[in-house]
């Protein structure tokens, strides 16, 4: 393990007014997104589509880093360059997804365990090959009736430091995501409320791997009502939430972290990520590591349609550059309705 390698890639993830553009959703995923808008799912549009994304001129400048899928990260752009290295000329980051995804916890009626351990570090050898300094693993936590358990907890915790800990060994930063899902009526309490214990709980286990907290990304939730809840809590209320639960749950080594945007929209996102930023000094830094709240404009936009690529780029860029003014605490809804 280099120390200062991975504490150095770990920075330049979150380096000011840059984050994270999360394009690794699997096959599966894509799928999904391509559905909601009548798209085929073939490998040829969804290399299109990433091409799209990754190339949107004006954005790079906003971002220091792309998560990449095992598919994306053998892709190439229709002139031939592999994406990781075209992504690596514009001074961006390459990473790649390694959980295999979450599963049903046997015995654990409503609750995940992420998978993806076995033959994880031979796995990471050839993707650093491939180009990728920094990797992604999602826990994914539901609130419900009697859930999540502490079992829960503590098995997904378990296996992020398991994850985190052969990324280091070779070299990789990790972005260490545990997401308390926005899905269901919970109040924005109640989300405080098993974040806590999921952050601590993360953190017992990242020390008890020997974790090298300055060489590593945490990829955490905001704190905020669920999608259905009756009387979702406003923005000011989110910020002041997460700030706390940050605050009292992530140690000042972490260099960064990078929020998910998890079903917020686009705009949620951004201006939660800007009243954080207001309320500076923090101990680390705080920005985006969004999917949804990125590329969503854009994928509308595109649609499918070639004449429509720039027109989806220059939203891809807009989205890019509020969120960017959002890591200074420099943004405001206003700034929506001017031109892209
Ligand atoms: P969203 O921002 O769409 O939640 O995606 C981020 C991500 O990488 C989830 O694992």
């Amino acid at each position: 393990m280099n120390q200062g390698e991975l504490a150095r890639i770990a920075k330049a993830m979150v380096a000011k007014n840059k984050g994270i553009l999360a394009a690794d959703e699997s096959s599966g995923t894509i799928t999904k997104r391509f559905n909601s808008i009548k798209i085929e799912s073939s490998e040829e549009n969804r290399r299109t589509y990433r091409e799209m994304l990754f190339t949107a001129p004006g954005a790079a400048e906003y971002i220091s880093g792309v998560i990449l899928y095992d598919e994306t990260i053998r892709q190439k752009t229709k002139d031939g360059t592999p994406f990781p290295e075209y992504l690596a000329k514009q001074g961006i980051i390459p990473g790649i997804k390694v959980d295999t995804g979450a599963k049903p916890l046997a015995f654990f009626k409503g609750e995940t365990i992420t998978e993806g351990l076995d033959g994880l570090r031979e796995r990471l050898v050839e993707y650093y090959k491939l180009g990728a300094r920094f990797a992604k693993w999602r826990a994914v936590i539901d609130i419900g009736d009697g859930i999540p358990t502490s079992f829960a907890i503590e098995a997904n915790a378990h296996a992020l430091a398991r994850y985190a800990a052969l990324c280091q060994e070779n070299d990789i930063v990790p972005i260490v995501e545990p997401e308390v899902l926005m899905d269901g009526a919970h109040t924005i309490e109640r989300c405080e409320e098993v974040t806590i214990t999921v952050l601590q709980t993360v953190f017992d286990q990242l020390f008890e791997h020997r974790i090298l907290l300055e060489g590593m990304v945490l990829k955490p939730n905001m704190v905020i009502s669920g999608k259905k809840a009756p009387k979702r809590a406003g923005p000011e209320q989110v910020a002041e939430a997460t700030l706390r639960v940050l605050k009292r749950h992530v140690p000042p080594a972490v260099p960064g972290i990078a929020f998910l945007s998890g079903g917020q929209s686009s705009e949620e996102a951004t201006l939660h990520l800007s009243l954080m930023n207001k309320a500076g000094p923090l101990p680390w830094s705080l920005t985006f590591s969004y999917g949804r709240a990125l590329q969503d404009d854009a994928l509308k936009t595109w649609a499918g349609q070639p004449a429509n690529f720039a027109a989806a780029q220059k939203q891809m860029a807009k989205r890019a550059r509020l969120n960017s003014l959002a890591t200074t605490g420099s943004y405001s809804s206003s700034m929506e309705s001017q031109a892209a």
